[in-house]
């Protein structure tokens, strides 16, 4: 039988037995976990995963593999118990990211994982792939849509991705009759403390917490009958595993054990190490039915050694607590509360100054309508990044301005270019984001040699964008509007996934399409008809935008090409004529020859014309554009019908029969900001 308890205290003791073993009794210490990323363990065992550094990973996990599964016993996973007391303690009060997570997995070093709401777990490829075989007990502190979170403060069980199998809102139920659900606050920077445990036999998992003060509840917080014999390996390594993202807290660990085929041992709850930075008054409860008589009178003893100085150090401690508070009143007057609430990440000056070598021509990555963007390399972490230096208005209130920047930057999408924090200087707004090394997806299709990009990628490029684009508009708790959907915005990182950026810039900056002000932003070609008469953004308006970059990435030519003959000008045009012909087909990019699938190139040129339809009214919705692009759904029947009814002097158009036939040509120059 396998036998073993770790537990992570004020040391490391590890017991390890083996009935059939020489190792009998084991004991070691920090050596017996391994440690990845920003994790340390120190003198006094506090165990800290991650710190409060943006986008780190903490990993730990038991230096030695376990059995989980008996091949004599027909391969079921044995039972197993851990037990584990953790801190999150958060940057800002409100605010914290991402969480920690109990790991069972396959390797000790996981290696390639992402950080924020990956938890340091997966990678944007391998998540939710069953041939991770990783079972993981998630405590997470933000909500993530993409993973279908239920809210910004749960626990759930994943298996293999983080699409929780289970979860539910911190909390507990005390044990006590009549008592109802008492929430959790998993950020509060209490300790608390899980229990996981699974029966081998009834194949049932349950997980508890509690804060620690209070004994483990009888009634699991969650409980899952599921057998993890296909999830898990005959041998498997137990750890923990946390991230931070734009948001960050520190998590710690305060106590950990964990046993195969039995109970695992409590933590003793007298010993555990101090969170740095909070007080620590009497957070320790009396453990019920232990005598406490000779400890108490060797307390006293220490007491009354310990009282005179105890005297000295709160005088010391209330002058400099005194200093401490008028300097913070001081510092809160600058910078509201509010500000510590959303908690962006804010840069000095300096630091990007330094960073992008005072920004120097040599760093200019490119323009853009809404500024420049330069490389740079963050001075202490040697992160690389993209600064975007825009003109702003100084007059957008302060307020308004960190809630839109909070905002934009928790935003998270694989296929949306992150922005790490910002920074406001004089009439200057500077915003930095991550660095893709690719650059943008113009150079793709316009550099040189012409036609680099084959049709797998061209067609990947298109579907990470819908996805985007699908998240901004209808996942994301509020309605992002893009504003400006075009080839030089979409950005392509080291793996060859496609990511848009500059997405709620326009709201921030002077160039912004404010129903009140007659400025269009846009890019010409990407304008829809109505925009430029109304100068009214909406999701419809960016469909329309989508649908020309579409046509754009397909076709390998920009919307408007003034060489072009003639017919060929505006490219909606151009493929239209093509339908109308019964040959879209030919509008496809030259380069390509006959090496792309036909029926794709047909969906998506058919797609790009009804998202570009003049008629709001006929365009899809992102959610759609998905369906007809993973192929889960298929176009309408008479899709050429509405494709063709583009007939501006039908009246049924009402007021959409504005004399503009041509979306692109009607917009004035002054009006658009350029390409990059
Ligand atoms: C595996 O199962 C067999 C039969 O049930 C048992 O005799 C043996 O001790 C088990 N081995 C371990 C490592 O649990
Ligand atoms: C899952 O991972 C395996 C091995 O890495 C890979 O071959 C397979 O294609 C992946 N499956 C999916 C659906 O991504
Ligand atoms: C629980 O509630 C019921 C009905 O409200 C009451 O009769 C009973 O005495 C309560 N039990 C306890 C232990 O408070
Ligand atoms: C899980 O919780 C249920 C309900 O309290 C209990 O009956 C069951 O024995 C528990 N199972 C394990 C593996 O702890």
């Amino acid at each position: 039988m396998t036998y073993m308890t770790v537990i992570v205290g004020l040391f490391i003791l590890v017991k390890f037995v083996y009935s059939s073993s020489p190792l009998d009794d084991f004991k070691f210490n920090g050596n017996a976990l391994k440690l990845g990323g920003t994790a340390k363990l120190d003198s006094n065992g506090l165990f800290t995963l991650t710190d409060t550094t943006i986008r780190e990973i903490g990993h730990a996990f038991c230096n030695f593999p376990l059995q989980f599964k008996n091949s004599t016993n027909g391969g079921s996973v044995i039972s197993f118990s851990t037990t584990f007391i953790f801190a999150i303690v958060p940057e800002y009060k409100k605010l914290g990211g991402h969480g920690l997570a109990f790991v069972v997995s396959p390797s000790k070093e996981l290696q390639g994982t992402l950080n924020a709401q990956y938890l340091g777990i997966f990678n944007a490829n391998n998540v939710g792939n069953s041939s991770n075989h990783i079972v993981a007990v998630e405590l997470d502190t933000v909500q993530d849509f993409e993973f279908k979170d239920i809210d910004d403060n749960h626990v759930g069980i994943d298996i293999n991705g983080l699409k929780s199998i289970k979860s539910a809102s911190a909390g507990y139920f005390p044990t006590r009759e009549n008592d109802t659900f008492k929430d959790l606050n998993l950020k509060s920077g209490d300790p608390m403390q899980v229990w996981v445990e699974y029966n081998g036999v009834d194949k049932q998992l349950n997980v508890t917490l509690a804060p620690i003060s209070v004994p483990k509840p009888d009634l699991p917080l969650l409980s899952l009958t599921r057998d993890l014999s296909p999830a898990l390996r005959e041998y498997m390594y137990v750890g923990f595993s946390t991230s931070t993202g734009f948001l960050t807290s520190s998590h710690y660990i305060l106590g950990w054990s964990f046993k195969m085929n039995g109970q695992a041992e409590p933590i003793d709850l007298s010993r555990l190490p101090k969170i740095p930075g909070t007080p620590q008054v009497n957070r320790l409860p009396k453990i019920p039915g232990t005598p406490q008589v000779k400890e108490n009178k060797k307390r006293m003893l220490a007491l009354a050694i310990v009282v005179p100085f105890i005297g000295l150090l709160v005088l010391l401690v209330l002058t400099f607590g005194a200093l401490l508070i008028m300097r913070k009143k001081k510092f809160t007057k600058e910078l509201e509360d509010w500000e510590f609430q959303y908690g962006p990440h804010k840069f000095c000056h300096k630091v990007l100054s330094m960073a992008t070598k005072g920004f120097k021509e040599r760093e200019l990555l490119g323009r853009g309508g809404f500024g420049r963007v330069y490389r740079g390399v963050l001075p202490t972490s040697n992160i690389q990044v993209a600064v975007k230096r825009v003109a702003h208005d100084s007059r957008q209130g302060m307020r308004e301005f960190v809630a839109e920047i909070a905002t934009i930057g928790r935003l998270r999408h694989p296929n949306l270019v992150r922005l790490l924090g910002y920074c406001r200087h004089k009439q200057e707004l500077l915003l930095v984001y991550d660095f893709m090394p690719n650059g943008s997806l113009d150079k793709f299709l316009y550099g040189q040699p012409k036609g680099m990009l084959n049709w797998m990628q061209r067609f990947k490029i298109i579907k990470d964008i819908a996805s985007g684009l699908f998240y901004l508009h209808q996942q994301w708790v509020q309605v992002i509007i893009h504003r400006d959907i075009k080839a030089s915005n979409v950005l392509i990182d080291s793996d060859f996934n496609a990511r848009l950026g500059d997405f709620g810039l326009a709201k921030l900056c002077n160039h912004g399409a404010d129903p009140q002000t007659s400025h269009v932003a846009g890019t010409l070609g990407y304008i829809a008809p109505e925009l430029a008469r109304t100068g009214k953004a909406n999701t419809s308006t960016d469909l329309f935008a989508f649908g020309t970059f579409m046509l754009e990435v397909v076709c390998g030519r920009r919307p408007v090409e003034h060489q072009a003959s003639p017919e060929k000008i505006i490219l909606i045009d151009w493929v239209f004529e093509c339908l109308e012909r019964g040959n879209i087909l030919e509008a496809i990019d030259q380069c390509l020859g006959a090496k792309y699938v036909v029926e794709e190139a047909e969906l998506v040129l058919k797609l790009g014309l009804l998202c570009s339809h003049a008629m709001a009214a006929a365009r899809p919705i992102m959610s759609d554009v998905v369906k007809y692009l993973e192929g889960e759904a298929q176009l309408p029947d008479n899709l050429s019908d509405i494709i063709k009814s583009r007939d501006f002097s039908e009246a049924t158009y009402g007021q959409d029969a504005a004399p503009i036939s041509v979306p692109s040509v009607t917009i004035t120059e002054p009006f658009v900001s350029r390409g990059r």
